[in-house]
């Protein structure tokens, strides 16, 4: 077949200019009307639409099938355009003061009835929009959000390719990468028993480019992490990657603004300012409660300690003892009611807060506080002058350890102060990161990867908990949109870090070996980054979550409702693998399928 033969022009490109042209249009039925047997229909094609117009009374011969015609059948026309009659012009449309009077309608494909209505106003279960994701992707806005992830790519690799930058594919079957998640692992059928995982991200092959002589590296890159589901998580996400060598903190985010500029440009249309501001980690927890800050407003953190080191009130002179901290936000004139109030305090404690202290300043200049009685004049003057509180403002103030209290009010304030609308945005550059956090279970785990260069190696060895590294995010309106550092390149501190990190030198040895001998071969001093590509695109284009930007997205339980995966295999594949299933994994899966059988 021809595409001549079954179209010579794009539905959305046809205008007045083209009034009186006999046309051939082919696409999709997206809506069809009828007016006392005149039928009206929106044909789209990947261009737009057009509206085709098919007069029973002209065109006899067309009565089957038209009567024929359902949504979403595909199909071609031909016939004249021409203008439409006055009144009925739509000025929301690109092709709204033309029509096409048709001749011919071929039906190219027919089309079952629809699960759910191809309209971008339908509010349809996501679940049956992934199991039907070829009819979701018909959608306008899904159709956008893919010629938007085409442009930002683009943008990306034209930008990157002129400050010359390689284009590098890394492998995707891989020795297990560290960066946090559990791995997915796929079994070898070769050599039975042993293991492929699928790769965290590409961090060891990049830093190995680095020995390997390539200076400026880049990828857009799939990985794959085996991780809880949150709304800007996938299992399978893509990066874009990069790393420089002879670089450090200041050329890779030098590197990247451009970037991130060209794929605002072609997304939003807009020019960014550069360079973008930066903050210290430390300043970032202090002043909004989080390490990827909303900077789009102020409503800061203020430290209030100091104004209670004498109090009387229990519950802050049992933190202050305790060496937590006491710190507020001024949310402004708020103007909440007695349940409103009772509302952030509720939230307060859903944020992990014990409690939370709400003051509201009166016309009088007093403050309304169901604590106020408890506290002295020096300490409510104190709150009043630090918090910068004006007549009607509302003080929120949480006494507890430091991350809670930082937890609690950061999150407060983006409850309180989240702007209207994504309009406005607010890149922010988060540098020096702690090497370490300790977890719950108070382990020290690495903050970024264990491949991050600490500022000071003995520092790190003495005091691991209060040292830094030379590791950055860039943060955009209050989400983390990529993280990447300055790299470890001699082996000494690579094997240093491990240990701190309680990976015995054995250990390290047989994990990483490979690339611990690679770092012993004259490696350049070395710096990169990744960055969040479903994240990036999903915010400029004012989606909730990433699965909207993602063509063939999984579910929030890891789940692909189009294709049923994952999905059980034949016992004669694992036999070949050489992996047996254990009983009472054998026996739940016979007892789900069971289950389909009777539904
Ligand atoms: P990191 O683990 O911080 O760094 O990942 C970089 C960025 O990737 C995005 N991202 C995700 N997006 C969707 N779903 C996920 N499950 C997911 N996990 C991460 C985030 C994140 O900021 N190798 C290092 C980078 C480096 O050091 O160069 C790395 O992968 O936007
Ligand atoms: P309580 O002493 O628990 O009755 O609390 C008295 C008031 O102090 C209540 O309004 C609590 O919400 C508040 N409160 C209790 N603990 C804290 C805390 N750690 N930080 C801030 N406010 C608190």
């Amino acid at each position: 077949m021809d595409e001549a033969t079954l179209r010579t022009a794009h539905a959305g490109l046809l205008s007045s200019e083209d009034i009186g042209n006999q046309v051939r249009v082919a696409g999709w039925v997206a809506t069809r009307r009828d007016h006392g047997g005149v039928l009206f229909v929106d044909l789209r094609d990947a261009s737009g639409i057009v509206q085709v117009v098919i007069n029973p009374e002209e065109q006899p011969d067309l009565d089957d099938v038209t009567h024929a015609l359902r949504d979403e059948f595909c199909i071609s026309v031909l016939g004249s355009v021409r203008a439409r009659p006055e009144g009925t012009i739509n000025p929301d449309l690109a092709t709204g003061e033309i029509e096409i009077g048709a001749s011919e309608i071929t039906v190219l494909s027919p089309a079952d009835p629809l699960p759910f209505q191809i309209d971008d106003r339908a509010d349809v279960d996501e679940m049956r929009r992934l199991e039907f994701r070829y009819l979701d992707l018909r959608r306008p806005r899904m159709a956008a959000n893919l010629l938007a992830r085409s442009r930002a790519l683009q943008a990306m690799r034209s930008t990157l390719a002129d400050d010359g930058f390689l284009e590098v594919e890394t492998p995707t079957l891989v020795k297990s990468t560290p960066e946090g998640a559990r791995d997915f692992l796929v079994p070898s059928r070769l050599r039975r028993g042993s293991f492929y995982a699928l790769p965290q991200s590409p961090q060891l092959f990049k830093q190995l480019l680095m020995v390997g002589g390539v200076e400026r590296y880049y990828q857009i890159a799939r990985c794959y992490r085996d991780e809880d589901f949150r709304s800007d998580r996938q299992v399978e996400f893509t990066q874009l990657d990069l790393e420089g060598a002879f670089w450090g903190q200041d050329q890779v985010l030098a590197a990247l603004e451009p970037v991130i500029a060209a794929v605002v440009k072609a997304l939003r249309g807009l020019d960014l300012e550069t360079p973008f501001p930066r903050m210290s980690h430390a300043d970032a927890l202090a002043r909004y409660g989080t390490d990827k800050p909303d900077i789009r407003f102020g409503m800061e953190l203020v430290e209030l300690s100091e104004v209670f080191s004498a109090t009387e009130f229990k519950a802050f002179s049992g933190a202050v003892e305790a060496g937590g901290l006491i710190a507020g936000i001024n949310g402004g004139g708020l103007g909440l009611s007695r349940a409103g109030l009772d509302g952030l305090v509720e939230r307060a404690q859903a944020l992990g807060a014990k409690g939370l202290v709400w003051m509201v300043v009166e016309d009088d200049g007093s403050l309304r506080s169901p604590v106020a009685k408890f506290l002295s004049d020096a300490e409510l003057g104190g709150i009043k002058e630090r918090l910068g509180a004006a007549v009607g403002d509302t003080l929120l103030i949480v006494a507890d350890s430091p991350p809670t209290t930082r937890a609690v009010l950061g999150g407060l304030r983006i409850d309180l102060g989240q702007p209207e609308g994504h309009d406005e945005l607010q890149f922010l550059w988060v540098t020096d990161f702690p090497v370490f956090e300790v977890t719950g279970e108070g382990r020290l785990v690495a903050a970024h990867h264990p491949f991050t260069a600490p500022v000071d190696v003995a520092e790190m060895e003495n005091h691991p908990e209060d040292a830094i590294s030379r590791a950055y995010d860039l943060v955009l309106n209050g989400t983390e949109l990529g993280s990447g550092s300055e790299r470890i390149h001699d082996p000494e501190t690579q094997a240093r870090v491990f240990r701190v990190l309680g990976i015995s030198d054995t250990e390290a040895k047989e994990r990483f070996g490979w690339f611990m001998r690679g770092l012993r071969y004259g490696t350049p001093p070395h710096a990169g980054f990744a960055v969040g590509i479903d994240r990036i695109i999903a915010i400029l284009q004012n989606e909730p979550n990433i699965r909207e930007v993602i063509p063939f997205p999984k579910t929030q339980t890891g789940l692909d409702p189009l294709t049923g995966t994952p999905g059980p295999v034949d016992d004669a594949q694992l036999a070949e693998l050489g992996i047996d299933l254990r009983p009472e994994v054998k026996a739940a899966l016979e007892e789900e399928a069971g289950g389909f059988e009777t539904e």
